[in-house]
């Protein structure tokens, strides 16, 4: 190996025949439209060369089409792609389609039965591709891509490309991560203690949903018995060394065990309600647990939804906004919902200087989420008084002892 890092404002050669042609965005502040990129984010997409045919895995979001296609060309003129292959449909990898079909128009664009659908869905292109089953393979002359079907990780549609000769593996978006890649290519080029936390805070939002599909689709993997020695996800970077450190990674997160973690988020407009917050958060750590705790108003949800894939509790805090929940808070309980936060001991407490009781609003969220619902659901009125304060210790114990499945006294 050497000591000189890839560049990625250039194709990047992986194995001889497979270059890296994916592009990186430092433009937009979102993937999704939801998640923050403090660090841009890459889109990967790949050439793989046979002795005969030329296939592109994966194309690129729309306003990338010039950079994608410049790094194309350093390797075979567009026009000479023999298949284009799309892994999934997701527009972070398809949106420049109208501009790359018209210019390849002799290439062969394989999908599953359902890309083929989004395709007619998103560009009218249905007519143009040939939707393969799983196993399906293609021969590029002494290498073979195999297809295999990997629904739901994380879109309907989604499928694994396999380099069969060199144990190449595109795996969509799985092991994916946020973060564009102008430290080098490779993940043995890159500080991977500063890269994890945005590959869990990946898991945690784009796949949170299928979290069970990704532990099954490793189960699947290695019970088909092929192997891997080069791991090329759609973001992130690549692993040439070893790919098992991000398998292995995420057959850890995605198991979505519950820990001694309780996360609390908590919104507050003049600062009471964060000190009920306090004393909760001291109270369960006083008690041996770890708390991550979250301003609503501030809180990053991709953050939130990271620390969530091992807690063993959560608290809501938040006061009452124009006699609803206050809307910061109540963003994260949809969050919640939509991202299935199923079953986990969920404590509140929330504040009524209005008279207003949003309790029954917020259970109609954990009941939503089959939450165990943990008590006193603590209703403040400004500072917390005496009794609020025990109110508020008792509910931390509560937590506590639901987590620790045993009966919990506290200390002291
Ligand atoms: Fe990277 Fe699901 O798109």
């Amino acid at each position: 190996m050497t000591n000189v890092k890839s560049d990625t404002s250039r194709a990047v050669k992986i194995i001889d025949g497979v270059w890296w042609v994916g592009v990186n965005d430092h433009i937009n502040p979102l993937f999704e439209g939801m998640w923050a990129l403090p660090d841009g984010m890459s889109y990967n997409a790949y050439l793989v060369k046979g002795e005969h045919k030329t296939a592109l895995i994966e194309l690129s979001r729309n306003g990338f089409a010039e950079p994608f296609i410049k790094k194309v060309e350093e390797i075979i003129p567009l026009a000479e792609i023999d298949y284009i292959i799309h892994n999934h449909l997701e527009p972070d990898h398809s949106g420049i389609i109208p501009l790359i079909y018209k210019q390849c128009p002799e290439a062969q664009v394989l999908a599953t039965a359902k890309g083929k659908n989004f395709l007619e869905q998103f560009y009218g292109e249905g007519e143009r591709v040939t939707a393969i089953k799983d196993g399906d393979s293609i021969d590029l002359g002494g290498r073979t891509l195999r297809f295999l079907n990997y629904p739901w990780l994380h879109w309907p549609d989604t499928m694994f490309t396999y380099l069969e000769e060199d144990k190449v593996l595109f795996p969509c978006d799985a092991f994916g991560g946020f973060g564009a890649l102008d430290e080098g290519l490779f993940a043995d080029e890159r500080d991977l203690d500063v890269y994890w936390p945005e590959a869990k805070r990946y898991l945690g939002t784009i796949v949170a949903s299928y979290l069970g599909h990704v532990v099954k689709a490793i189960d699947k993997w290695v019970k088909g018995g092929m192997g891997i020695n080069v791991l090329c996800p759609s973001h992130g970077p690549v692993y040439r060394n070893n790919p098992m450190s991000i398998i292995s990674r995420y057959q850890e997160w995605a198991k979505n065990e519950k820990g001694d973690k309780v996360v609390m988020i908590v919104g507050s407009m003049w600062g009471s309600t964060h000190e009920m917050g306090a004393i909760v958060k001291h109270r369960l750590e006083h008690n041996g647990l770890e708390v991550k705790y979250f301003d609503a108003a501030t809180a990053e949800p991709g953050q939130v939804l990271g620390e969530m894939l091992n807690a063993g509790g959560v608290v809501f805090g938040a006061p009452t906004y124009d006699a609803n929940i206050y809307p910061r808070l109540e963003y994260f309980l949809m969050l919640f919902r939509s991202k299935k936060k199923n079953g986990l001991p969920m404590a509140t407490f929330n504040q009524n200087s209005w008279k207003v009781n949003i309790t029954p609003k917020i259970n109609s969220y954990l009941e939503d989420m089959k939450a165990q619902i943990i008590p006193p659901q603590v209703v403040g009125h400004g500072s917390p008084d005496e009794a609020v304060k025990n109110e508020l210790e008792l509910l931390a114990d509560n937590l506590t002892a639901s987590m620790k499945d045993v009966c919990f006294v506290p200390m002291g």
